[in-house]
């Protein structure tokens, strides 16, 4: 009777495990992360000063789940040597944490950061139990003057060791030369300032979106000289697989025809492996003609295994609308309807076109051929299930056509102001120019 008994026990567990993976909503909070924090405790920075950075550090660690399965956090104190205040993955529970945070005592000391990295690197990093499950490796270094050591072997062996560095730099004797050898690059990522230690505060939202763009965007896109994070559907979807190759906007430019026939749907665990971070920026070129700009169809959908709108952006030809779909904390979902008639009624004259949906922390902002149309106010949104499918083009009854040039997901919100309509302005001035206008060569295929 007893062994029947364990077993159901552990049969239950087991049931109960396997229903936790595969319900719970994503988001950075469930990210799997290893997250070092090397902060300065160095003589210059005070007791008050350290107090504030310790604050700051629970402030921007409150957004992860803080266990096991998710996020695991160490913090490492430096001045002349480091000193490890909570080893990796120490604490269980975010509460249980930040009373560890809070339990620091200021060190003194010279300023040897570089040693600091090396240490968190060959025994912090070093000494993760998770191994191989663990998806991202994050260090945040926290400094308030000038190294009195090298940090440039230590932070290219935390790079060779795909180690992730952010570097945070507080008032004004640091050296922005050491700050950004000490990051990753690109240094406008990587880096971060902050006048003082009580205006900290103000670099917390551009920190919490940056780490949480670290844990839920793996992919780069390369865009003209730079690597932005975010997810080309273009492969990601199978489109260039699966559609007809047609000429684009641009000469330089490929374009495709997604037929009726064409059924562009994926995991959406294989797309957003983490779901969505809590800005983005969603893109598209194309061209809408015939039927598909006079219907309305989902241009894209990530729907949940029982078919509940997790995120959409929705053309409607016949209202003359874009509408962003979304959750919502209290409702099923929450829509947000783009409708300035004139500008969005562009959209469907069966020209190439290019729209953006900027969505940022309670507002979303829709943007025709770079211009801006309309903004708007969203409630909370809840992280998203990744249990279903992501589609391109999809309407239930009659069957469209649409042809893509562009689909991308940028997890920088502000990619927005650089991702121009480049593409379109250029083939409606091409004639004025050359036979064709190279249009952000180096993401051309
Ligand atoms: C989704 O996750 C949030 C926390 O991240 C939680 O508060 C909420 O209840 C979850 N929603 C569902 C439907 O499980
Ligand atoms: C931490 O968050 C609280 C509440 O949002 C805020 O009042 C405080 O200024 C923050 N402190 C720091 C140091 O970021
Ligand atoms: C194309 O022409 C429009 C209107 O004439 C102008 O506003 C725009 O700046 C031009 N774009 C380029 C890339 O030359």
């Amino acid at each position: 009777v007893k062994t029947s008994v364990e077993f159901l026990h552990f049969y239950l567990c087991l049931l109960m495990q396997l229903n936790y993976h595969n319900k719970k909503n994503i988001s950075c909070s469930t990210a799997v992360n290893d997250l070092v924090y090397i902060i300065d405790g160095s003589w210059s920075v005070g007791v008050s000063d350290f107090d504030t950075a310790k604050q700051w550090l629970i402030n921007i660690t409150s957004q992860f789940d803080i266990s096991s399965h998710y996020t695991q956090v160490a913090v490492i104190q430096y001045s002349d040597t480091p000193r490890l205040e909570i080893p990796l993955g120490k604490h269980q529970g975010v509460a249980e944490l930040i009373k560890a945070i809070r339990s620091i005592s200021y060190l003194g000391g010279n300023t040897q950061t570089g040693r600091a990295i090396k240490f968190a690197v060959d025994h912090v990093f070093a000494s993760s139990q998770r191994g191989n499950l663990v998806k991202n490796r994050i260090a945040v270094v926290v400094t308030d003057g000038k190294s009195q050591d090298d940090v440039v072997d230590a932070s290219m062996e935390a790079r060779a060791q795909s180690i992730t560095v952010f570097a945070v730099g507080v008032g004004t004797e640091i050296t922005t030369s050491e700050l950004i050898s000490i990051a990753n690059k690109p240094s406008s990522t990587y880096v971060l300032y902050a006048e003082d230690y009580t205006t900290i505060d103000r670099i917390r939202d551009s920190m919490e979106q940056k780490l949480c763009e670290e844990s839920v965007c793996p992919t780069r896109i390369p865009v003209a000289s730079r690597d932005e994070k975010g997810f080309e559907l273009m492969v990601g979807m199978n489109i260039q697989t699966k559609a007809k190759k047609i000429p684009g906007s641009l000469v330089s430019e490929t374009a495709y025809a997604l037929a009726a026939s064409t059924d562009i749907t994926e995991n959406t665990r294989e797309i957003f492996p983490e779901g969505l971070p809590p800005s983005y920026v969603f893109v598209s070129t194309l061209r809408l003609k015939g039927i598909s700009s006079k219907l309305s169809f989902d241009l894209w959908r990530v729907l949940s295994k029982d078919k509940a709108i997790q995120a959409a952006v929705t053309l409607s030809g016949k209202d003359k609308t874009v509408t962003f779909t979304t959750t919502s904390t209290t409702e099923k979902e929450q829509k947000a309807v783009f409708k300035t008639g004139f500008q969005v009624g562009t959209l469907y004259d069966g020209k190439w076109h290019q729209i953006k949906v900027l969505v940022r922390h309670r507002q979303v902002t829709g943007f025709l051929d770079d211009q801006r149309i309309q903004e708007l106010m969203l409630k909370p949104v809840e992280p998203i299930y990744i249990n279903g499918e992501t589609q391109v083009s999809k309407r239930r009854g009659t069957d469209i056509t649409v042809e893509i040039q562009k689909l991308r997901l940028y997890c920088d919100p502000h990619q927005s102001e650089r991702e121009t309509a480049c593409e379109i302005y250029s083939a409606m001035n091409a004639s004025k120019w050359l036979p064709f206008t190279l249009c952000d060569s180096s993401d051309a295929d």
